[in-house]
Formats: structure tokens, sequence, C-alpha cells
């Protein structure tokens, strides 16, 4: 564990702007700064960050948080690591708390360190040995693209013993996958005799291998186990080489091998990501969405690919959203892309890849191709087979799914709402879209959509959010505990209370994690831009000065409550007596004075 004071100190020194700078194109506008978010593919700079609040915002996807939440985002960093890169780059040292925490964690480095000895080890092994050399020769690979994926080469049995000498049985090369344990108690290295692609993280360290035979012999390719560095679910081979390219491209290409990938890169087409040996999975394609809005699958054109490009699409639908396209390019039975890049050339290959078929076309040509529509047998057994599929799409790609959901009906000769009825969704709200202007009693008019107001509560925690110093003035015996907005605010107010330093509303945030106050803060501070009038110091005065009164009012509105019951049952005493009028005078003081400041 990172002491909280720790990360409150950092937060107070790193500023958000700069971070986030780093990696995006921030332009200034007004008290904040913009650019085009990068976790949804957009054309518009709806991503927000307010250095006051020390905060990153998104008006179109939501996505929002402090540095420590950008980088975990964005780079895809576990907490711990995020703020240690923030530390690093501040100058600050992350102090030890719990040795556990520490021997963890240096396991980490240190597998870290075992894998990237043995991938350079594999380089120079590479350079030592005519036959592979022979090899990626044969497979046309130029010098320029082994280099630039690292590609090398795993010689004999004991090989990794030249880099370690004195510690080959050390538990770690296990864990780190490098070696295998035998029953007989030996100890060999797990690849051997085979090229070497090292597979990297998203901040191209390297954390595992895939590893080919030279020419016959199996497994074709053997891949590094499950290890804590490497889970094949979420990492994509080449994807930190692919970034620049696939945002610039403006499109991401998954592939199914690891050839493939080098070989379009070797053509000039670097945005190309393989899944490591197993089928894309959701975590894969929102990867991928995070830094562009288009995905083409792209499977070998045989029978294996076609069942692979099914299993891709299975896997993305939970993924879709409406503003992402997704598209499938199924190459010429005989070729993988590597061969069709080769013999074809890279325009070939791009023009295939704008032609893709798009996800919802090649779902109901693969459900179409299986029943037999001339009978209603089989027309049933689409509109069974498609629901799965249709069901699966959430809420984000609504258009979508209703795309589908009338194609379905309209093969299989049902109407919409039958499909939707069969499918348990709710039929589609007919939405008419306003045509010109207003016309008075013309046309269907959309019901105003009007939200609450906001409880006093949610505004005092809203203002102490953007302001913490206010916290102070706020008596905590006032605030209700009946809400989580409630609580959060009352656990802030005791912080306050405690002499605690209360920096940036980022800070504050942070400061809670892990506790149950966190979601209603981060939800508040992602909530709707603040409101204009919320910069100008006397209106955030003359706000905090009424939710404060409201609370008085309350306070006392429940106190008399309790007396005028006492009164109703004969119990109440002279003094209590006393303080109800007392208190009833209070209430039309607090009264006047909110109804003046509301009007
Ligand atoms: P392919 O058999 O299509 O290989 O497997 P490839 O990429 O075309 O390789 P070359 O051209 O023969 O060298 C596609 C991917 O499936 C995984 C690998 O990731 C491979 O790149 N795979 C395949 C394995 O993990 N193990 C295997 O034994 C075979
Ligand atoms: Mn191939």
């Amino acid at each position: 564990m990172i002491p909280q004071s720790f990360i409150q100190d950092l937060l107070a020194r790193v500023d958000i702007v700069d971070v986030i700078e780093r990696h995006l194109t921030l332009k200034k506008s007004g008290a904040n700064y913009f650019a085009r978010c990068p976790f949804h593919g957009e054309k518009s700079a709806s991503f927000s960050v307010s250095p006051s609040k020390q905060f990153y915002h998104c008006f179109g996807c939501g996505a929002h948080g402090s540095a420590i939440g950008f980088l975990m985002e964005y780079s895809g960093l576990s907490y711990v690591e995020a703020i240690k890169e923030l530390a690093r780059d501040a100058g600050m040292q992350v102090p030890d708390d719990g040795r556990g925490a520490r021997r963890a964690d240096e396991g980490h480095e240190r597998l870290i360190e075992i894998v990237t000895a043995a991938a350079k080890f594999y380089c120079e092994a590479l350079a030592r040995s005519p036959q592979a050399a022979a090899y990626l020769q044969r497979r046309g690979l130029s010098r320029e693209v082994v280099e630039r994926f690292s590609i090398g080469y795993a010689p004999e049995r004991h090989a990794l013993q030249q880099i370690f000498p004195n510690d080959y049985r050390d538990k770690l090369l296990a864990t780190a996958g490098m070696v295998i344990d035998n029953d007989a108690g030996e100890r060999y290295d797990r690849f051997r005799n085979r090229i070497m692609f090292p597979i990297h993280d998203r901040r191209g360290r390297v954390i595992a291998f895939g590893g080919r035979v030279l020419d016959a012999g199996e497994p074709k390719y053997l891949n590094s186990p499950e290890t804590p560095l490497f889970e094949k679910g979420r990492e994509l081979y080449g994807f930190f080489l692919a970034q620049k390219a696939i945002r610039e491209a403006g499109f991401a290409i998954v592939v199914e091998g690891y050839m493939d990938v080098v070989a379009l890169a070797q053509f000039g087409i670097e945005n190309a990501v393989a899944a490591l040996g197993t089928a894309t999975t959701p975590h894969h394609i929102n990867t991928l969405l995070r830094q562009t809005d288009r995905v083409v699958f792209c499977f070998d054109g045989d029978e294996a690919g076609r069942r692979a490009a099914w299993r891709a699409l299975e896997n993305a639908l939970e993924a879709l959203r409406d503003d992402v396209t997704l598209a499938f390019l199924f190459l010429p039975p005989e070729h993988d892309p590597d061969t069709f890049v080769r013999e074809k050339g890279a325009d070939a290959f791009r023009d295939a890849a704008a032609h893709a078929t798009p996800l919802a076309e090649f779902l109901l040509d693969h459900l179409r191709q299986n029943c037999d529509l001339a009978s209603a047998e089989g027309r049933a057994r689409l509109v069974h087979e498609a629901k799965p599929l249709v069901t699966r799409i959430p809420d984000a790609a609504v258009i979508l799914r209703l795309q589908l959901v009338k194609a379905v009906a309209a093969t299989s000769r049902l109407a919409q709402n039958e499909v939707e009825q069969a499918y348990g969704l709710k039929p589609a709200p007919r939405v008419s879209f306003p045509t010109s202007g207003n016309v008075p009693g013309g046309g269907a008019r959309r019901p105003a959509m009007r939200r609450p107001p906001p409880s006093t509560v949610a505004t005092l925690l809203r203002l102490v959010l953007q302001h913490p110093a206010l916290a102070a003035r706020l008596p905590v015996n006032l605030i209700p505990s009946d809400t989580a907005e409630g609580r959060a605010l009352a656990a802030i107010v005791d912080l306050a209370g405690l002499g605690e330093a209360i920096g940036s509303a980022a800070a504050l945030i942070e400061r809670f994690r892990d506790t149950p106050h966190f979601e209603a803060l981060d939800r508040l501070a992602a909530g709707q831009g603040e409101a204009e009038a919320e910069f100008d110091p006397a209106a955030v005065e003359r706000l905090f000065e009424d939710g404060l009164r409201k609370l008085q009012a309350d306070a006392i509105a429940n106190e008399i409550a309790e007396l005028m019951e006492q009164a109703r049952t004969g119990t109440l005493s002279a003094a209590g007596q006393n303080h109800l009028n007392e208190l009833l005078r209070e209430k039309s003081t607090l009264a006047a004075l909110i109804r003046a400041s509301d009007s």
C-alpha cells in the first residue's frame, strides 16, 4: 500500500495538463483545455481537462478521472504503476509501506528483467545462426522488419544457461515461462530451435514470446504460458508498435498470426495486430477502440479462418457502439495476409480492407446460409439463432441492434415488434425528429426531458469538490446521511475537521478511492461540466450560503416536527415549548432569507 499522504502530495505536485499534454495535443479554451478524446473515436474535441479541478472529462463518452486515472486508462497501467510513473516524472520517491507489496513488486520487475534479457539473447543468437537467418530470408523478411519487431532465435536446449549461469535454477525463470521442469526434476529451456517473436506490453516492455519452428515440426507456434506478466486475453501482438499507425490510418487491422503482422508492416501497413493464439476478446476490441473507431478483422481465406471470424464476431458484440465500425475482410481461400500482401501488394490489401464486410452484413449472411429460408421452420430457426447474438448487443449500439431486428424480421417474414417480443427487447420508441423550427401544434412534440433540480446536498457536494476549502465551513451534524452524497459530503467535512489539507477536486476524489464514497464523488465530478457561474467567486459564495441555510432550515423543520409531536401527545415540557417558539422564529427568518436569494 502506498500511503495516502504520499498520493495527496503527489497530486498536489503534478499538473494534469502536463501529464495529458505528453500524450495528446491540447488546445486552451476559456479556463479549460480540450482535445480529441483518446478513449473513443471522434472528430470533434469533447475531451476536456480542467486545471482547477485537476480532472479530465469527455462529454462524448463520459470517460473521466484524475491524472492517475488517465494513465491507467490511456497507458493501461495499474493503479500502483500509474502512481509510480507520475512520481518518477515529478522527481518523487514512492515510499515503501509494508514489505509484502515491495516484494511482490520487485518480483514483477525481476520477471521483466528475465524476459528482457532473454529477448536480447535471442536477437544475438539469431545473428550467430546462419540457419535461422536463412529461414527468415526464405520467408522474405527484411533486415529492417526483423529489427523493428526484435525477432530472434532460440538455439539449443540449455541456451539460457549462458545468460543465467548462476541462477538458471531460479524459480522466477519458470514463473516467467522461460523454462520447463520435467518430472525427473530436470530443467530445460521452453523455447528451443525456434524463431522468436517477443510480445510487448502497451509500454513496450517484453513480457512473453511466441516461437515458430524452423520449417516442419509440432507445434508450429509455441507461446509463453500465462504468467504474472502475460494474460493472453488482454495482450495483442504488435500493439505497442502499431498504436501510432492505427491513429494515423484511422483504423486497426486484426490478423491471426505473428507472420501476418510482420509481413504487413514490411509492406508499410503498420496498423495491424494479432490476438495471441486465442480468439479476440471484448477486452482486445475495447483496447483498439480506444485508439480508433474502425476495426477490420482479417482472417485467412480458409474454413478455419471463417470459423475464427465468426468467433471474433461473437466476442465483438458486447463491445459494439453505434459510433464504431467493425468489419470483416475475407481473403481468397489460398491466402493469409502474409502471402496476400507479398503477392498482390500493399495497395491491393488496403483496398480490400476498405471494402471489408460490415459486421451486420456478415452476421446476417452467415445466418441465412445456415437456414433454409424457403421453409417456415428454416425461417424460425434463423430468428432463434439470431436471438443470442442480437440480444448481446448493448444499448450503446441501439441503432445497429434495431437495424438487425428489422433485417431478421424481414428475412423471417415477421413484423418488427414480433421479433422484439420474441427477443424480450423493449420496442423501440417512436422518435420523430423535429423538421424545421418549432411549428406550434404541428408534428409530434418531444416531451420536455426535465431533470429534477439537484438536491441541496448534491449542490453543496459539487461546490466542495470544486472549492475544497468550503468543507471546513459545513457543520457535519446538519448533513443528512440518508443518501450516498450526504455520506460522502459528511466524510469530506470530517476530513477537513481533522485539519487535513485538501487540494484539488481530483486529489479529494483519489483520497476516497477504495471507500464507499468513491462512487458518489466520482459520479458527481463526471457530471455535466461546471456552470459558468461557478467560476465566479461571488456566485459560489451565494450558492454555498444558500445551501447552508437550506440545511439549517431542514434541521430546524425536523426538530419542530418532533416538538410538535410531543405537543400533540401532551408530553411537551415548558422548556420544550420555549425552544419550539425559538425554532419557529428562526424558521421564518431563514425562510425569508432563502426566498430573498431564490428570487
Ligand atoms: P497459422 O498456422 O495460420 O500460422 O497460425 P501463420 O501465422 O500463417 O504462420 P506461418 O506463415 O506458417 O509461419 C496463425 C496463428 O495462430 C497461432 C499463432 O499465433 C499463429 O501466428 N498458432 C498457430 C499457435 O499459437 N500455435 C500453433 O501451433 C499454430
Ligand atoms: Mn502464414
